[in-house]
This record gives structure tokens, sequence and C-alpha cells, in this order.
């Protein structure tokens, strides 16, 4: 096992990382202060995992909250079933909610335990590839709303992260290229060394290698842990983690939450800012080439979909959280391997960049 640490002063957190990990109740446990505890999980992953997780906790009081699976569903409405099961319940304020899931239920669960009686503990076990490398790491809770993707949330952190590598065994091979997406991510953003890593070692991740992905793991929370560290409520740095981002919520958006996943819409969005950052003259042809490559074989789409226009992409950018008083924000390139975040592009080049992309 990999245990990593989130610093965060008073509020840092270990990551587990590693096969099995659901098996040894320790982990969960020393990070439950109190005895009463939410698992909050979905129609897919709980019958998969949740008697393992309940094997764990025996000697508390425990409640499971099964949701409906699906992105669409990380929406005010459901939240509220949440909320309804607590108060039903009558959960006290020292209760421990725990996410066991992708990165839907990590973020409405997260959500809702920064809210219930104006928060309680919280723990996550994630149970996707992406949620493994970004989602259950950092903080980031929120719901989706009709008009704009995670437009409502709360920054509040977990008390541990345990990832157990072999869940993701049972994992559909679109949901893991959703995953490598953010994972490519993280190379490109600022570490050229890691890109390079995952331009030999990309088919190994596809076909599921464990070695490789426990590296690839590994290096991703590494990253993350170190960026929230530095820039926990993102005044800085830590937007970067959005690259492709403004782009990729306008797409879950537009094409309707859960139609193009999570990381199928960043990948097209990440090679959008690299053809920005093109027709700006910060890269060149063949590093946009080298995003779309590594994308592609990944097997994720390399495309903007075909039924959103342009103006549409415009429209709903201008719906996002790195938009300040007016001015949006964007995560550029000034080389593979040093993304930048930016006001300094026109409307007419973002235009093109994005007509280009079809
Ligand atoms: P998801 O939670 O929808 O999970 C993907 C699918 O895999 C679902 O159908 C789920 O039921 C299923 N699943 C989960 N674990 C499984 C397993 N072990 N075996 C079989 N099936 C399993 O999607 P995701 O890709 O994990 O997360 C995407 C969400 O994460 C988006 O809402 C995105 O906005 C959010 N996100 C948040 C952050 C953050 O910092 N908080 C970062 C990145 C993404
Ligand atoms: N996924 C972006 C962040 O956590 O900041």
């Amino acid at each position: 096992m990999i245990s990593l640490n989130v610093s965060l002063g008073e509020r840092s957190y270990p990551i587990y990382i590693g096969k099995n990990l659901l098996s040894r109740p320790e982990l969960l446990t020393q990070h439950i202060p109190g005895n009463s505890v939410l698992v909050v999980s979905n129609e897919t992953v709980a019958p998969l995992y949740m008697d393992k997780v309940l094997a764990s906790l025996t000697g508390f009081k425990v409640k499971t909250l099964v949701l409906p699976d699906g992105e669409q569903y990380k929406s005010l409405e459901t939240l509220n079933t949440i909320y309804d099961c607590l108060l039903s319940n009558r959960f006290d304020r020292n209760t421990t909610l725990i996410a066991l899931g992708g990165g839907v239920i990590g973020d409405i669960t997260g959500f809702a335990a920064a809210t219930y009686q104006r928060g309680v503990h919280f723990i996550q076990i994630p149970t996707t590839l992406l949620a493994q490398v970004d989602s259950s790491v950092g903080g980031k809770t929120a719901v989706n709303h009709p008009l704009g993707k995670n437009m409502i949330g709360a920054f509040y952190q977990p008390k541990a992260v345990i990832a157990d590598t072999e869940t993701l065994s049972t994992l559909e091979d679109r949901e893991l290229s959703s995953g490598i997406a953010e994972v490519i991510k993280y190379g490109l953003i600022n570490d050229i060394e890691f890109l390079e890593w995952l331009e030999t070692n990309i088919d190994k991740l596809v076909n599921r290698n464990t070695v490789a992905l426990a590296y690839a793991i590994d290096r991703s929370c590494k990253s993350k842990a170190r960026i929230v560290a530095a820039d926990e409520t993102e005044t800085g740095q830590r937007a970067l983690l959005n690259l492709g981002h403004t782009f990729g919520h306008a797409i879950e958006t537009g094409m309707g939450y859960g139609n193009w996943l999570h990381g199928e819409a960043i990948a097209s969005g990440m090679i959008m800012a690299a053809r920005l950052s093109e027709k700006l003259g910060w890269i060149s042809s063949s590093d946009v080439d080298r995003v779309i490559d590594i994308i592609e074989r990944a097997h994720l789409p390399v495309r903007a979909p075909a039924k959103m226009t342009a103006d549409r992409f415009i429209e709903l950018m201008k719906i996002d959280k790195k938009v300040s008083d007016g001015v949006l924000k964007l995560v550029l390139f000034k080389a593979i391997g040093q993304a930048v975040i930016t006001t300094d592009y026109t409307e007419d080049a973002l235009l093109d960049a994005i007509k280009d992309s079809y």
C-alpha cells in the first residue's frame, strides 16, 4: 500500500492507494470520530462493494443510501434525498458520511457533508479511476445546475481517501478511458517527464496493466496533493487542474449531463486549449498533434460534438467559475508540459479554435 498526505495543517489527511484495501477495516475506522455512519453509494456500485464496506463497520450505527446512477442525478433534488435520510434517521453533528463510488457520488456526498448541520465528517472511497486520480482528492464538492456544471458547491476536505485499486477490475472500458483523460492532464499541465512516461505506457493503462495503473494513480495523486496543499481554494495555480474543463463543462452541459463522460469532454477540451494556444503562436502544430495522439491512444474523443455549434460553446463557456468580473480565464499552453492561466486571448481566436475542432 502507498500512503500519501495532503498537507493542509489541521485538515491534513491521508490518501491510501493499493489492492484490497476494502478488506482492511482499520484504514476506515480510525478516521470515524463518532459512532454513526451513513454510507452513500449508487445502484451500480452498492451491489459490488457495499457489503465489504459494511463488514468493516461492525459496532457502528450504520445506514446506507443507494442513489440512482448517473451524472444527471448530481442534482439538488438528489442532494435533498441525502438530507432527508440524515434527518429522518436523526443523524447528529458527529456523523460520518462515506462516499462509495465514482466522482458523482463523491461530489454530491461531499457537498452533503459540507452542509448538513454546517458540516459533518466525510470519507472518500473512490471506485473509478477518475475518482482515484482526481475527484476524491482536494475537497471540491458540488452538484450541477441545469444552467451550469458544478455550479453549487463548497470546498470541504475529507478525513481520508481510500483508493482500492481492485475495484477498477469491474469498471467499464469507457469509464477507464475517462479516468485516463485526467491522468494525461497532469502530464500536460506541468510534468513533461510523466507525459513521456504516458506516451510510452498508455497502451498498458488502456489494457489495465495493474503495475502501470498503480504508478499512474500514485503519480497523479502526488501531483494533485502538491497543488492542493499550495492553493486549496483555487486563488492561483490550482486552476491549472482545470485544463480543458471550461470547454469540457460546456460539452457536458450542452450535450445533456451524462451523454459525454466527464473525461471524454475534458479530453476534447484539452485539444481545444491546444488549438487555441497554437493560434496564439505559443505552441506548434506538432505540439497540438502530440496532444491529439496521446488522447486518441487512450480511446478518447478528439473532436468536438457535431451537435454543438461554436456559438453555443462560447455561450456556455461564459457560465464558468473561471469568469471573474465578466472576464473568462482559460488554461492554455505556453509549451507542452507548461500550462498557464490567462486572459491573453481574443474571442475571435477562441471561436476559430473551436471551429477547427470538429
Ligand atoms: P461516475 O461517478 O458517474 O462513475 C462512472 C460510472 O462508473 C458510473 O456509472 C458508476 O456507477 C460506475 N462505477 C463506479 N465505480 C465502479 C466500479 N468500481 N465498477 C463498476 N462500475 C463503477 O463518474 P466519474 O468519472 O467517476 O466522475 C465524474 C464526476 O466527477 C463528474 O461529475 C465530475 O464533475 C466530477 N469531478 C470532480 C472533481 C473534483 O475535484 N471534485 C474532479 C474531477 C471530476
Ligand atoms: N479537478 C480540479 C480540481 O480539483 O481543482
